[in-house]
């Protein structure tokens, strides 16, 4: 082991100063990460600790009728293999568990019997002194299987499609039809009837999915697994295992990427603690990147959209079918085709989704779920519909925008959507777009312009924030969030630092503890709404406190003084409009008062009743350029310009990071991301990132992001509405529609690869 420090805390740089909210601040985490001082799951360990590769499954249904072990066991280091015929007693793995984010149904049990449920399956879990006996023996392993016929091909067995459960916290069903939208749509001069199809796509975090168990003397066990919620890790295990929470601590302090991978633990997890338990050691166990592809993935989906309007352009009605996969297991339910109701205007809106159970492992949330499949194929369809009809794709959109609510007629909380289309447009220069498709070349590229529209759910959860300010002017304030790679530990800093007026490298956010104050796991961009609103809860307290303070002294300066008479800025407690100028530094203030330290605690929950009154989202409006050569089929994404309204934004630079991510997102999921199924195998084919495309740098070129002017204070007291999904939602729908204006081709499956493009 080298001599790293193990608990690294990021703080801002020396120098960094007074910082407010908004203020394009740099990471404060950047340092360790780039000098490899962060470390992530698979950087912990023991001296005595265990290395575990697991064993996956090759076939993708059936049962296991022998392991043969002998070869493996003899190999010099080896010292355990678990399977499902000696696994320790669990209390509940043989009965029911969840996590937190399960969706309906009985979640994945690994080793529970010698059931085989989908190809990857984990069948056996060698442990070994090093890693590299535990590698060379796990590939000795040898399976007897008795297989039985698969079915993983979602467009052969869509007739026995079924209706979700309903049982998924933030999963809304379609709603029931509003008018008559089929015999709308029969009667309307102008009809578009377009079918989708965009295949599995895998997350693919840099790091990998990985737990370290460390095992403490007293049989404490400090986990560290790479997670969007160590209270969900530590939950789940808990529950498995039946320990106590006192005896198991989780922590996820820096996660390599995770999009969604992350919101449920992996069964790296349960094997990890399995064999600590059982061998009363230190475990290591790391997937491979092959085993990347053995989990939750986003599932692939067919969908059907039927748009109609009258000759003006005014949406007549709206149709949109989705089937999805799911797991024999579960029903993983996404919202795909409700937004399709929410966009525009239209009096007939029909709606339907259903899911086709197939041998796969259950499909998991993947950055911006659902919206990102059906957003693209209700923005690609209106673009069909405004060539249609003969009129500007931004045009249309303007004509049928929906001021409030057109499910509920609610209104919304803040909507700058016009914003975002007015302000993108211009800077894109969309008003000198040729209508026609094939009107722009340069040599052998054919050039073209697209647009489109996103929205995502502005959210907010519940959250406690634990602050303490010391003597030495030092704050620090806790919360068990995650930051996996999107910026909490800087952002929630920021927030803290502002409310009290403190250098942004005197104040310390912890996170990434199952033993810090409860915070919900980082997923559908509500970390800020959440865990940052209870940051400002708990430092408002500690203002009040603070003041309460220099009321008391002898003789204060404070004494006929409100709160609201005063500020926090640049160390002090200042008297706003004083004839003479009065400031206090917080430390001569808790000097004088005799404290050496302060804390205030704040427990977040949203404002249920008000916020129930309005629709709460965020909205983008991307204008995107391709370059297609005509002669290969290759595109180009050469220009986007990408408007966002989020409500108020707590770090310009973070956020613009944010959305840059989300537009490169949208662009790999244009152009090149798919899981390929061999359907007679029942295997996901790409084992690494050589065969599963992502966008890389040469395939990102100008990427420009502006935040229109919104504050909402509904979705949270910030102002804030949350970035990271909004960001990728609507950019392959704009780069589709942009191929189609160079083209003249449209292409209604993604990835947008050459074969399809020429
Ligand atoms: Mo996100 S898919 O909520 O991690």
């Amino acid at each position: 082991m080298s001599a790293l420090p193990i608990n690294v805390q990021p703080v801002a740089e020396p120098g960094t100063g007074y910082v407010r909210k908004g203020d394009g601040v740099p990471r404060v985490d950047g340092r360790v990460k780039v000098t490899g001082q962060a470390r992530y799951a698979a950087e912990h360990g023991a001296p005595d600790m265990v290395f575990g590769v697991v064993v996956s499954s090759t076939i993708a249904k059936g049962r296991i009728l022998a392991l043969h072990l002998d070869a493996a066991l003899a190999v010099p280091g080896v010292v355990q293999i678990l399977s499902h015929l000696n696994r320790p007693r669990m209390r509940k793995l043989d009965l029911f568990y969840k996590d937190m984010t399960a969706p309906a149904g009985s979640p994945f049990k690994p080793f529970h019997s010698d059931g085989i449920l989908y190809s990857g399956q984990p069948v056996a879990l060698v442990l070994a002194d090093t890693f590299e006996a535990a590698r060379y023996a796990a590939a000795l392993v040898q399976v007897d299987y008795a297989q039985e016929p698969h079915e993983t091909h979602l467009l052969s067995h869509m007739e026995r499609s079924h209706k979700p459960s309903r049982l998924k916290a933030g999963f809304s069903p379609p709603p029931n039809e509003t008018g008559d939208a089929q015999a709308a749509f029969d009667a309307a001069p102008v009809q578009v009837d377009a079918e989708f199809y965009a295949g599995a796509e895998h997350h693919n975090p840099m790091e990998m999915h990985a737990t370290t168990v460390l095992w403490g003397p007293d049989g404490h066990m400090t986990v560290y697994d790479k997670s969007q919620s160590s209270q969900n890790s530590r939950w789940m295990a808990s529950h498995v295992f039946g320990i106590s929470k006192r005896k198991l601590t989780v922590r996820n302090p820096f996660v390599g990427g995770a999009f969604g991978s992350g919101l449920r633990p992996q069964y790296n997890l349960i094997l990890a603690m399995m064999a600590a338990l059982d061998l009363k050691r230190s475990v290591r166990v790391v997937l491979t990147r092959q085993q990347m592809f053995t989990f939750g993935h986003r599932p692939e989906t067919w969908q059907r959209v039927q748009l109609a309007a009258r000759a003006d352009g005014t949406l007549a009605a709206v149709l949109h079918q989705a089937i999805a996969e799911t797991s024999r297991l579960e029903d993983y339910v996404e919202v795909v085709v409700n937004w399709s109701g929410q966009l525009y205007r239209c009096d007939n809106v029909k709606l339907d989704y259903r899911l086709v159970a197939l041998d796969h492992y259950s499909p998991i949330d993947m950055r911006a779920p659902g919206a990102a499949h059906g957003v693209h194929a209700l923005e690609v369809a209106m673009d069909e519909l405004a060539h249609a009809a003969g009129i500007d794709p931004l045009a249309l959109r303007l004509h049928n925008y929906a001021e409030r609510d057109p499910q509920t007629d609610m209104p919304y909380s803040t909507k700058e959507l016009r914003a975002c289309y007015e302000q993108g447009a211009e800077r894109f220069g969309w008003s000198r777009r040729p209508t026609a498709p094939r009107s722009m070349r340069e040599g052998p590229e054919l050039i073209g312009w697209g647009m489109a529209t996103g929205q995502w759910d502005a959210m907010q959860m519940f959250a406690r924030a634990h602050a303490v300010l010391h003597a030495d002017g030092r704050l620090v304030v806790s919360s068990a969030a995650s930051d996996i790679g999107t910026g909490t530990y800087t952002v929630m800093a920021q927030i803290a630092a502002d409310a009290l007026g403190l250098r942004l490298e005197d104040v310390v956010f912890r996170l990434g503890d199952s033993t810090l104050p409860v915070a919900p796991i980082e997923g559908g961009s509500s970390h800020v709404t959440t865990v940052g609103s209870a940051v400002e809860g708990a430092c408002e307290k500690l203002q009040r406190k603070l003041f309460a303070l220099a009321r008391a002294l002898p003789d204060s300066p404070f004494a006929h003084a409100r709160l609201s008479d005063v500020q926090f800025a640049e160390g002090h407690l200042v008297l706003r409009n004083a004839t003479v100028p009065t400031a206090l530094s917080l430390q001569r203030l808790m000097a004088q008062a005799g404290v050496h330290r302060i804390e205030a605690k704040h427990l977040l929950l949203p404002n249920l009743l008000k916020q129930k009154r309005y629709v709460r989202a965020t909205h983008s409006a991307v204008f995107c350029e391709v370059r297609v050569d005509e002669d290969f089929g290759t595109v180009r994404v050469t220009r986007v310009v990408s408007a966002i309204a989020a409500g108020q934004i707590m770090n310009a630079q973070l956020a613009r990071s944010q959305i840059m991510g989300g537009v490169v997102w949208g662009i790999s999921q244009a152009l090149h991301e798919e899981s390929h199924v061999d359907h007679s195998l029942g295997r996901f084919m790409n084992h690494s990132l050589a065969e599963y495309h992502v966008a890389v740098q040469a395939d990102v070129h100008d990427i420009d992001v502006l935040f229109v002017e919104e504050d909402d204070r509904i979705v949270s007291r910030l102002g804030a509405k949350g970035v990271g999904e909004i960001g990728m939602v609507g950019v392959a729908a704009a780069v589709a529609n942009a191929i189609f204006h160079a083209t003249g081709r449209r292409i209604r499956s993604t990835p947008m690869t050459p074969d399809k493009v020429m």
